[in-house]
């Protein structure tokens, strides 16, 4: 995700020194060209060596040692770099840069620099609650560098509170997330993911395979791009995306009224839960058990739940429908005449019976078709990648439309 990309990642004197080992190495995974550079206080707490071994680059601390070549390296870090990190941020590191002194190799790179500056402040709480401190974080973020709030727990000092650094893969996340393009800033994006359950008694339900895994992608990305993101999840153990706001539900009744609360004003209604199309027309309120010695067969009757799709296609005015179309057979035809029926825009369709396709896989092998004929097969993907190609394709009629 990384490919391409030089961090410059800031280590300052706090104690948290030793997570920002762990953070060199996840973006050296995320194939980033990674240069660190040390305060005098940091390498107090660990050497260069630590970061040189993991960076596979000479760490830079000294800005005025002798030049082996003609590069001043301040200028050159600073021009370099796409992306500045400081992660652990000291309060001194943040106060200086705050208030315009570039007395260190870091501070002056920041100054030199016209990349995105990113902080993960760590320090003790009353640290980081300090007025002085608060104020010279809010300038700083007036002027648009940004901050990774860090979390409360148990800190190194033996204080519970606020203050503790995010964790390594978080700030990965977010240095991932600001090269992404943010097309879809002001607008409301609607995802419906997982499947829905149907009680048949207090101990039972029926379900299907769907594990929520293209929707909750599809929202990790839309919120990625500024989107501002509803998630109606039915029964999934994924863990949502942060930043995005998570309804549950578990019936397709409940997913039904859960869309209705937010399609008026949504720009996008993105359908990839798999809602149960019937349920048990009685929920038994005790127990169904077995009878002794005579019942082979159990009948169930179902009554039909409301087409969600159907329900929002026929509603809808101005807003984008995505509709999805999981197909054993006659894949393009089935999809069309779904997406003509439901009055979508476009249709997601995949063959569940093709290997790396379907619902458990992390990866999906889609075609999607329009409502002007336009049809496009893609090949095998993640399904964080399918993700993105829906959302650029939403992105576009959002564009032609403005
Ligand atoms: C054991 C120890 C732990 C420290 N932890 C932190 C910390 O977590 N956050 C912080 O802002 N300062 C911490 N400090 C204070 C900084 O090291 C000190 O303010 C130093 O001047 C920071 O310099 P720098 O910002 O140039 O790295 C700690 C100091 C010591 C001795």
């Amino acid at each position: 995700m990384l490919r391409d990309k030089t961090i410059v990642l800031g280590v300052t004197g706090g104690i948290a020194v030793y997570k920002a080992a762990d953070l060199v190495s996840k973006l050296k995974k995320q194939n980033a060209n990674v240069e660190v550079i040390m305060t005098e206080g940091a390498a107090n707490f660990v050497t260069p060596l630590t970061f040189q071994s993991l960076s596979h680059n000479l760490v830079h601390m000294d800005m005025f040692k002798e030049l082996k070549n003609y590069d001043i390296e301040h200028i050159s870090l600073a021009q370099k770099a796409d992306v500045i990190l400081i992660a652990p941020a000291t309060a001194n590191t943040i106060g200086k840069i705050a208030n315009g002194i570039a007395d260190n190799l870091l501070t002056t790179v920041v100054m030199a620099s016209k990349a995105k500056i990113i902080f993960a402040p760590a320090m003790n709480t009353a640290m980081y609650q300090n007025p002085i401190v608060k104020e010279n974080m809010d300038k700083l973020k007036n002027l648009g560098y940004e901050f990774i709030q860090p979390q409360t727990g148990l800190l190194a000092c033996g204080d519970y509170g606020e203050g503790k650094m995010a964790e390594p893969a978080d700030i990965v996340e977010y240095v991932i997330s600001s090269f992404v393009k943010k097309d879809l800033i002001g607008r409301r994006i609607v995802i419906t993911a997982g499947p829905t359950i149907e009680p048949l008694d207090p101990v039972r339900y029926m379900t299907n395979f769907s594990s929520g895994k293209t929707g909750y992608s599809i929202a990790k990305e839309a919120a990625d791009r500024g989107a501002e993101v509803i998630l109606i999840s039915g029964n999934t153990p994924l863990i949502p995306p942060k930043g995005i706001e998570v309804v549950n539900v578990k019936t397709t009744r409940e997913m039904l009224d859960a869309v209705g609360e937010y399609f008026d004003t949504c720009h996008v209604l993105i359908k990839s839960a798999a809602p149960l199309d019937y349920r048990p027309k009685t929920v038994s309120p005790i127990k169904i058990k077995k009878k002794p010695g005579e019942q082979d067969e159990l009948t169930i009757d179902y009554i039909r739940n409301p087409d969600i799709a159907a329900y929002f296609g026929k509603r809808k005015k101005e807003q984008i429908i995505v509709g999805f179309a999981a197909e054993t057979n006659n894949l393009s035809e089935y999809a069309t005449e779904k997406m003509k029926k439901k009055n979508f825009d476009f249709i997601v369709a995949n063959d569940v019976t093709q290997e790396g396709a379907g619902f458990k896989t992390e990866t999906n092998i889609v075609t999607i078709i329009d409502k002007d004929g336009n049809s496009n097969d893609y090949p095998l993907m993640h399904k964080k990648d399918v993700a993105k190609i829906i959302l650029d394709k939403v992105s576009n009629i959002l564009k032609n439309r403005s």
